[in-house]
């Protein structure tokens, strides 16, 4: 994780926190499985979003902490089960949980990862596990939506949207609530965090969307064209679908190799038009800081912005 040496404090302050508790089982083949992806890396992006928000108010709480460790935990669940859908060999640069324990254990290791982070939430107490659960419901919304839109190449973008503000904005959206609640940040701070966080969170799927077509998998940890092998048409598929009707014939043929198709979706505009949508959303949550004051944690919340956009701009040539 990149960032300001006092924002990396705290979220090894957490990490210490999701680390004894989803390695508190007394059984090896629980500990394990639970701790694999926590062991593997990851950029912790949630529990920062919480700690950043937790400036607004009085920060340093407890409570603070123990939101920001559910939410990573709730975030890892929602990997490990992502992982079995999907049918992926490596997540962090490591085989996954269900290549390495089969699928009864991965998705059981994700229903104990949901339970821990639950437990946090209720040791934060307060508005914690209502905003927790909200936020795990809408995601399976997302989610659920997705897979019902499997393999349709004529989806409109704005459906596309929809979904992955529920599948991955709103834990995005539920962090910086967190923050904001457990810290008591004046009201009008958390509306403006609340609209920061799910902006982020929609360019962030986007960038990881297109990462999926020209990410290198040295520094995603993960196998392009999964989502295209898997059916899942994103922002620069339907976008550069809308351009070229012979990319959606393919694709209705039953294409979904990468290397046969990402040469359409770059010759249409399709990167570079999913590019330009991410960064519609990233000035929205640009914007929105501006309701903020200037500090050193709004400072670190426009690089955040700055860093996710960024994995994938040179690539975009
Ligand atoms: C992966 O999220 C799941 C998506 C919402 C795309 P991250 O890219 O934040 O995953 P880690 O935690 O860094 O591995
Ligand atoms: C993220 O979507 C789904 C979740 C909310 C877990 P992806 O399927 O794109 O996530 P990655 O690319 O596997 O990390
Ligand atoms: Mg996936
Ligand atoms: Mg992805």
């Amino acid at each position: 994780m990149i960032g300001p040496s006092w924002l990396i404090d705290d979220v090894l302050r957490v990490e210490d926190l999701i680390r004894s508790v989803a390695g508190s089982s007394l059984h090896p083949l629980v500990a394990e499985p639970a701790l694999h992806l926590i062991k593997a890396g990851g950029k912790r992006l949630r529990p920062a979003l919480v700690l950043l928000s937790s400036r607004a108010g009085e920060a340093g709480r407890r409570e603070t902490d123990l939101a920001a460790a559910a939410v990573e935990m709730v975030h890892l669940a929602t990997l490990y089960h992502d992982d079995v859908i999907d049918e992926t060999e490596t997540r962090r640069g490591v085989p996954t949980t269900h290549e390495k324990w089969g699928i009864e254990v991965a998705v059981l290791a994700g229903d104990y990862l949901f339970a821990c982070g639950c437990a946090l939430g209720a040791d934060a107490g307060g508005e914690v596990p209502g905003v927790l659960a909200r936020a795990i419901a809408r995601v399976c919304e997302g989610q659920i939506i997705e897979t019902a839109n499997l393999n349709d190449p004529r989806r409109p973008v704005g459906h596309y949207v929809d979904t992955i503000r529920a599948k991955t904005a709103e834990l995005f959206r539920a962090s910086c609530e967190l923050g904001a609640a457990t810290s008591d940040a004046a009201r009008h701070h958390r509306t403006t965090l609340v609209r920061y966080g799910e902006n982020l969170g929609l360019a962030f799927q986007i960038i990881d969307d297109l990462l999926d077509l020209v990410g290198d998998p040295e520094v995603t940890g993960k196998i392009p064209g999964t989502d295209l092998r898997e059916g899942v048409f994103t922002a620069p598929v339907l976008l550069a679908c809308e351009r070229d009707a012979s990319l959606v014939a393919k694709l209705e043929g039953g294409v979904r190799d990468l290397d046969e198709l990402l040469p359409a979706v770059r010759a249409s505009g399709g990167v570079e038009a999913a590019l330009e949508l991410a960064g519609g959303y990233a000035e929205q949550a640009r914007a929105a800081l501006d309701g903020l004051p200037e500090t050193e944690w709004t400072a670190a919340m426009r690089m955040m912005i700055d860093g996710v956009l960024a994995q994938v701009e040179e690539k975009a040539a």
